[in-house]
């Protein structure tokens, strides 16, 4: 792999700072000064020394977080506002979210450092399943949760069939169960609109079959081996 992609997964730097750092003199590869860029490492094989100090390569870390609403989904923002990056912080590894929630949506999310398991996971070719409690004003019918299981056009695009179902009727709201494996922007949100009752609250509650367990709003916890693994398997099985 090319020495400033090493340097980036060990979590030495960012990408590009990790080139500057080459490109000014200060990275070794097995004992030698390398400052061009594009040179291919073997992290297996080779010796690589940022100014003398040996660079491991990052320990793969999964993490389920409870996402609070109010929080960014992004590693970090140039306007300042709180990211779910700040959540995991006391974290040994430069994590990236897998996929997106918006601001205000709460509840599941996955971080890893493992980039091609990330693609994997979020990618709609692969169908890991995301299940959504989505609290709506006013009370759907029958229909509308016939016109969501089928699909629903959300503007020049038509959802892909979905698992719906009433989990909680009021008069002046409600919650309904949606399960999708698309991962459209605001996808929830724009499919609840299409049926004439949109969303007041939305919460992930369960991603490829991770669900929030006794996780308060906030707190993460690593994912177990069985749990890493059984996602493994959902993003090979549908490939
Ligand atoms: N759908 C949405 O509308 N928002 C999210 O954050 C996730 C899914």
């Amino acid at each position: 792999m090319r020495l400033q992609r090493f340097l980036a997964l060990s979590g030495v730097a960012s990408r590009r700072a990790s080139e500057a750092l080459i490109t000014s003199g200060r990275v070794s590869v097995n004992g030698r000064i390398v400052t061009r860029l594009g040179t291919n490492v073997d992290p297996q094989r080779d010796t690589v020394e940022v100014d003398g100090k040996s660079v491991q390569e990052e320990r793969k870390l999964y993490v389920l977080l409870n996402k609070p609403a109010g929080y960014l989904t992004a590693v970090a923002d140039a306007r300042g506002r709180s990211t779910v990056s700040d959540l995991v912080a006391g974290l040994p590894a430069r994590l990236y979210p897998v996929g997106r929630l918006d601001m205000d949506t709460e509840g599941v999310l996955l971080l890893t450092n493992d980039g091609d398991f990330s693609f994997r996971l979020a990618h709609p070719r692969f169908g890991v399943e995301k299940v959504y409690h989505a609290t709506v004003a006013g009370k759907p019918g029958a229909a509308d949760i016939e016109a969501l299981k089928r699909g629903v056009d959300i503007g020049g695009v038509v959802t892909s069939p979905a698992k719906v179902r009433m989990f909680k009727a009021g008069s002046r709201h409600s919650t309904i169960e949606i399960t999708i494996h698309e991962g459209r922007k605001r996808q929830v949100k724009r499919m609840c609109k299409a049926i004439g009752h949109p969303v007041i609250r939305l919460r992930r509650i369960e991603y490829g079959g991770i669900r929030l367990g006794n996780l308060k709003p906030g707190q993460h916890r690593l994912l177990t081996h069985a749990e890493i693994e059984s996602l493994r398997r959902k993003t090979e099985l549908n490939v």
